[in-house]
């Protein structure tokens, strides 16, 4: 029966084990004795072997994905004289082994730090593959890039027009830039994931950018390639996709009038489910939607798009990851609802918001099941919380588990390849997870644990040999 403290989108799963494959990575089965296994590893060995909490992403599923989008993208705007771009949006999850797949796929990357910069490069990816936003790149960033030979910068400001010519400048090269369009398009996501409306601090507002794209054309040392347009994330519809590629459009006609441009991308932000409930975003629609509307351009204005690029990150690695974690307690909690007192499970699990902040940051919902064996016990709606001191610190904020999970137990946490790794923290000292990859069906280290010493490493208060003096002490 359903538990009144549920929300409503949450239903009673008739069998609380079952894998909602839309959910998780290729290869997620349930195995010998019933325990979640992925490419026929279990769970517990993997908690055994690299330890909890784990991420776990199955590289299989993300050169899959990488694949599948690259081609979706090909097919929907491929005309002759028209190259596709898909950038990999090194935020979502960055980690060597993934960037290896997408360089293999053909993917360029879209970084915004010196960090994601650097990775991207070392993981062999080239520097003209690569596109570099932020709304406050600084100037050894820009640097670095240019004297590499980044493909665009995206420009983010009237400000850093004359910013990035001076650094091409003194590079001695001729800077292919990009502005970066505030459409306005209120796309239907979380408030911290929509980048285009108004009052937010992305991109140049529409009216700015004729101004704009003149004092770029007045800079020797730049040369304008494009327009570019990211509306947000963990978008479903294609109505905000559509709507801002017409808006971008309109300043594409205008800004071609008297030089042409080359290429015009769309971002990212395709929406994948985290629950059964969830509806997934179409991204053979939406990228249909959009070629449409570029396609009607070109034919009615006679003006080309050489390039057509786009930016996604989480629908290419999110379904690729799941995160183990181990039971620590239980507790069940009496509520007081509408229709009178309920229960329900608070789990405890080793990790929590220092390792997935989505849930405290945006409310975000996830699906967990058990993961070292199956259970025929009635499911109980429950709260996986972490560790942390916060009341907010929760991990999955309401599912249906077996109601005889007990401290020991591993749960599973599916889709948390995105914005999970990348988000982590050491909050309360923990040290970050090891991320795990599998490949070909054999697991190895992606990115080794933090430990303690490694988290307190930077603070040189603590460092060995350093000597405090107590207070009231004279210090002598
Ligand atoms: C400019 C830009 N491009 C691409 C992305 C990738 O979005 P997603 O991972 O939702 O596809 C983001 C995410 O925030 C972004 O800010």
């Amino acid at each position: 029966m359903s538990n009144p403290l549920a929300p409503d989108w949450l239903s009673v799963p008739g069998d609380a084990n079952l894998l909602d494959s839309r959910l998780w990575p290729d290869g997620v089965a349930r195995g010998n004795r019933d325990e979640l296994t992925i490419h026929g590893v279990p769970a517990s060995r993997l908690v055994a072997d690299y330890g909890s909490p784990l991420y776990v992403v199955d590289l299989d599923t993300v050169r899959r994905r990488a694949a599948w989008i690259r081609d979706v993208m090909t097919s929907a705007f491929e005309a002759p004289g028209r190259r596709v771009r898909v950038y990999y949006a090194t935020k979502a999850l960055l980690a060597g082994d993934v960037l290896h797949v997408i360089r293999q796929e053909g993917l360029g990357a879209d970084v915004s730090s010196a960090g994601e910069w650097t990775a991207a490069t070392r993981a062999g990816i080239d520097p003209s593959d690569i596109e570099y936003q932020g709304n406050n790149k600084s100037d050894a960033e820009l640097h670095q890039a240019v004297q590499a030979g980044v493909g665009a910068i995206v420009l983010d400001s009237a400000q850093e027009v004359r910013r990035v010519a001076a650094v091409a400048t003194a590079v001695g090269v001729t800077q292919p830039v990009m502005i970066r369009v505030n459409t306005g398009v209120h796309a239907g996501t979380h408030d911290y994931l929509a980048t285009a409306r108004e009052d937010q601090k992305f991109g140049i507002a529409r009216s700015d950018i004729p101004e704009v794209a003149d004092a770029i054309r007045a800079e020797s040392s730049l040369t304008l390639i494009g327009l570019h347009s990211h509306i947000g994330s963990q978008i479903v519809s294609p109505d905000g996709f559509v709507e801002a590629t017409t808006r971008v459009l309109e300043l594409y006609e205008r800004l071609s009038a008297d030089h042409p441009l080359g290429v015009l991308n769309i971002g990212g932000g395709f929406a994948i489910p985290y629950t059964p409930s969830d509806p997934e975003s179409n991204v053979e629609v939406i990228a249909g939607r959009i070629a449409a509307e570029v396609n009607g351009f070109c034919d009615r204005t006679g003006i080309d798009i050489p390039v057509v690029a786009c930016e996604p990150g989480r629908v290419i690695v999110g379904p690729a990851g799941i995160t183990l974690y181990s039971v620590g307690t239980t507790k069940s909690v009496t509520v007081e609802s509408e229709s009178g007192e309920a229960e329900r499970l608070y789990v405890s699990v080793d990790g929590g918001m220092s390792d997935n902040l989505r849930p405290a940051l945006y409310g975000a919902n996830y699906t967990a099941r058990l993961a070292n064996r199956a259970s025929s016990a009635a499911p109980a709606l429950v709260r996986v919380v972490g560790s942390h001191c916060e009341s907010g610190d929760i991990v999955v904020h309401a599912d249906y588990v077996p109601g005889d999970v007990a401290p020991g137990d591993i749960l599973a946490v599916a889709g948390t390849g995105a914005y999970c790794h990348s988000l982590a923290s050491n909050y309360n000292g923990f040290g970050r997870p090891a991320l795990v990859v599998i490949e070909g069906g054999e697991a190895r280290v992606g990115i080794r644990a933090e430990s303690v010493d490694d988290v307190l490493s930077r603070d040189l208060g603590l460092a060995l040999g350093v000597q405090h003096s107590q207070s009231g002490e004279s210090g002598q």
